[in-house]
């Protein structure tokens, strides 16, 4: 043997050793339930939230770690049928992990982080994250001070975002979120654009993709978990996608992060607790959920001084129109504003169906000059007067010229609306106020 040949089988030795662990621990299954499976052997090696893998039949299935004690473990799979048999071998994997890289921008992965679009295998990046992390330090966080345009007039003017805010879009069912969140995801305003579809039918993925990316597709990662894969991939959707914000925030740019919805992600988490043996205790959801979902939605938000900024921007879904639903209410608490879309807006045709006196943003009065700052005020004052005698002006009983601020409201208020209408795919708008400037300008 050469002594050449001699040093390449040492150095593939030596690379083996690195990759292949010397020793594995093993357990095995010692019961299958439709929700869960029981593990033994390995709890004294086991973490909350490790993955570990079922040998079964010479495939291997992946199922995470939801709850541990002296007996044994359980697991929920990844799959939503478990292949697994009494007695099966099962090894310990680890923390879910992801080695993201800049070449992700353009593709659309699952949860995992495998790729689902067909474009070939994903390149890694040089360091792996875990999905799991803490949001940066409090007092080594950035402040949020700069002001965005995301191109939808109707935010824009009345509920303007900043770089590094968390928002959230509050509606029931079919009112328009998911329509709103791609015009939102076309801001040209963003270096990175992340977005977890969660929960979604599998017919709206491809939709929603196809218009969202239709502006920022460059830019742009999507993590899918639709309506028919496991809890456990639907609980991990918007996690992957955090870790894969937090990379691009730590390189510095600006991050726009999308979760539609929270909700799903909250129903996803509420299966995999009660599977758990946790208690159901607000409507039906575990204690757990309410911890988790600041733990998701605090990672985004600035980054440590000098690095990016994760804008974060959450669909929640209230629940036959309840906007004091468990859930609603745990998000409203962690955000820094809220978007109402009502139904009855919608049901009059107009869209994006904002409810602008039910929406506020808490950092609006950083993003507006102290005139664009009262002008919305006057705007504000001149809706809520149209909307509080609409029952009256329905029944007859309005008559011009006898309220200098009310005729002046049903003069100007119906044409503001009528700015304030986006269709999904038209241009984003460049600037709202000039816009609706201009606008009232023509109409008067
Ligand atoms: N900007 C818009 N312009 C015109 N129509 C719109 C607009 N936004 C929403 N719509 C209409 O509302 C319908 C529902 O929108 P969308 O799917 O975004 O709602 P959703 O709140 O995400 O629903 P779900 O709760 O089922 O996820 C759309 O099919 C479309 O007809
Ligand atoms: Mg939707």
């Amino acid at each position: 043997m050469s002594e050449n040949a001699l040093a390449r089988l040492a150095l593939g030795v030596e690379q083996a050793c690195d990759e292949l662990p010397m020793v594995r621990v093993s357990g095995s299954v010692a019961e299958i339930a439709p929700s869960h499976a029981r593990v033994a052997g390995l709890s004294l090696y086991l973490k909350l939230g490790d993955c570990v893998d079922f040998e079964s039949g010479g495939l291997s299935q992946r199922a995470e770690v939801v709850r541990i004690d002296a007996q044994g473990a359980s697991v929920k799979t990844f799959e939503t049928n478990t292949r697994a048999r009494l007695g099966d071998r099962v090894f310990r994997v680890g923390p879910m992990q992801l080695a993201p890289h800049v070449s992700w921008k353009g593709r659309v992965i699952n949860a995992l982080g495998v790729p689902i679009d067909a474009a070939g295998p994903l390149r890694q990046g040089e360091e792996a994250v875990g999905i799991e992390a803490l949001p940066p330090p409090a007092m080594r966080r950035g402040r949020v001070t700069r002001p965005l345009r995301t191109g939808v007039r109707v935010i824009d003017l009345f509920t303007p975002i900043c770089a590094g805010q968390r928002i959230g879009i509050f509606a029931g069912s079919g009112v328009g979120k998911s329509t709103l969140l791609a015009m939102l995801a076309g801001s040209r305003d963003f270096d990175a654009v992340v977005i977890a579809l969660v929960g979604e039918r599998g017919r709206e993925v491809r939709e929603f993709l196809d218009d969202a990316l239709a502006l920022n597709r460059a830019v742009s990662v999507a993590v899918v978990a639709t309506g028919d894969e496991s809890p456990t991939m639907r609980r991990m959707a918007p996690k992957t996608a955090m870790a894969i914000a937090e990379y691009f925030r730590d390189r510095g740019e600006s991050v726009l992060l999308i979760v539609d919805s929270v909700t799903r992600y909250a129903h996803a988490a509420r299966d995999v607790a009660l599977a758990a043996g946790e208690p159901a205790v607000a409507r039906g959801y575990a204690p757990s959920v309410f911890s988790d979902l600041p733990k998701l939605l605090e990672r985004a938000g600035p980054g440590e001084e000098g690095k990016g900024s994760i804008t974060g921007v959450f669909s929640v879904l209230v629940d036959g129109d309840d906007h004091n639903d468990p859930v609603a209410d745990a998000i409203r608490g962690t955000l820094d504003g809220h978007i109402v879309l009502d139904r009855a807006i919608a049901d009059q045709g107009r869209f994006p169906a904002v409810n602008v006196l039910a929406s506020i943003s808490r950092l609006a009065q950083v993003a507006w000059t102290p005139e664009q700052n009262s002008l919305v005020i006057k705007l504000r004052g001149l809706i809520a007067r149209f909307e509080d005698t609409r029952d009256l002006r329905l029944m007859g009983g309005y008559r011009h010229g006898g309220d200098g601020e009310l005729d002046q409201a049903v003069a100007l208020v119906p044409k503001i609306y009528e700015a304030m209408a986006q269709a999904p795919k038209s241009e984003p708008s460049k600037d709202a106020f000039r816009e609706l400037a201009q606008l009232l300008q023509e109409k008067t």
